[in-house]
């Protein structure tokens, strides 16, 4: 059987995963399995500001450069995630900010060094970055965060200059769960981006996570939100697609669930400017879900086993 990057090659689609660096270390199935189904890989976790700059002014690339080079020898190409988040930042970063002894100039500067540090390191490398991750609320208003609070939404706007002044080859990408569908939530990234572009800033594209839950629903009108992006002439991508069931498994469960992968990446190749359809893992061996969603998992392509579930033969058709 053909791996799902040679049927993905020829729609001119990227399929990806994310790269789980410690089971990519110790694991030779995992490694095998994540070069010949994919040409694309995002970094889980080692492109994090946590991780890249553990004390102030210390940069750790080890991890990361790891899996430029391994994507590199397997013909792969690489998503940046992620430059700007409330998440998994640095815990001198935060504890400075609390205790007021970084202010708001001095958190400007550091966030431009930051992003201009960290896309410059990589310039050439990487296709697509995701410059902001997840700074709109379900109700599309601007989430609270350190940025918000500290430098008001124009972080954003500089966020995307600063990343193109340093690798101005690169896409730029907004980045979020639960903008599948048409919602206030993707409204609140469409109009933004309309702004931004009038304004001349340098944003490239709309990066839809996609993690999904069989017991929601799947979500409505998912290409004609594409579309939308597509019709401002931006790219599309499903960034973290994964879909999760509360446990245990059945197999009622898992055609739901193959269908719910189906249906997202259907809705990507109906779309010309949807150029990537990256898993967040393919493995249930590995996966962040059980961990953060209490009673749920099995939200990946194949099984902890590797074998193939029915979510994976529906991709292959798919494509
Ligand atoms: C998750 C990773 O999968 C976990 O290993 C980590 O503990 C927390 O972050 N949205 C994102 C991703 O943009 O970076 C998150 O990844 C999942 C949700």
């Amino acid at each position: 059987d053909k791996p799902l990057r040679d049927l993905a090659a020829r729609q001119d689609l990227r399929i990806g995963t994310a790269v789980d660096m410690e089971a990519l270390g110790s694991d030779r199935a995992y490694r095998s399995r994540t070069a010949r189904e994919f040409n694309s890989v995002t970094a889980e976790n080692v492109m994090k500001w946590e991780v890249v700059e553990p004390e102030r002014g210390v940069h750790d690339w080890a991890e990361a450069d790891e899996l430029v080079r391994f994507a590199q020898r397997n013909g792969q190409a690489v998503r940046g995630h992620t430059l700007v988040w409330h998440s998994q930042l640095p815990a001198w970063l935060t504890s400075g900010v609390a205790d007021g002894s970084i202010d708001a100039a001095e958190l400007r500067r550091i966030l431009r060094d930051h992003v201009t540090t960290q896309v410059k390191h990589f310039k050439g490398e990487i296709y697509e970055w995701d410059v902001v991750n997840e700074v709109f609320n379900e109700d599309g208003t601007l989430r609270e965060s350190i940025w918000l609070q500290k430098l008001g939404p124009s972080y954003i706007a500089d966020a995307f200059r600063w990343a193109h002044a340093a690798d101005p080859k690169a896409k730029l990408f907004f980045n979020d769960y639960n903008v599948e569908g048409v919602n206030a939530k993707s409204t609140a990234y469409y109009d933004l981006a309309v702004r931004l572009r009038q304004q001349g800033v340098p944003v490239h594209g709309f990066g839809i996570q996609g993690h999904l839950d069989i017991g929601y629903g799947f979500p409505q009108d998912v290409q004609a939100n594409l579309e939308r992006f597509a019709a401002l002439g931006m790219r599309t991508a499903f960034t973290e697609v994964d879909v999760r069931m509360t446990l245990p498994v059945d197999d009622a469960k898992l055609a739901r669930q193959a269908d719910d992968y189906r249906r997202l990446l259907a809705a990507c190749l109906n779309v010309r400017r949807c150029t990537s359809f990256t898993v967040w893992g393919f493995t249930d061996k590995y996966s962040w879900v059980p961990e953060w969603f209490s009673g749920q998992g099995a939200a990946n392509l194949l099984d902890e086993e590797y074998a193939a579930k029915p979510a994976y033969t529906a991709v292959r058709h798919e494509l």
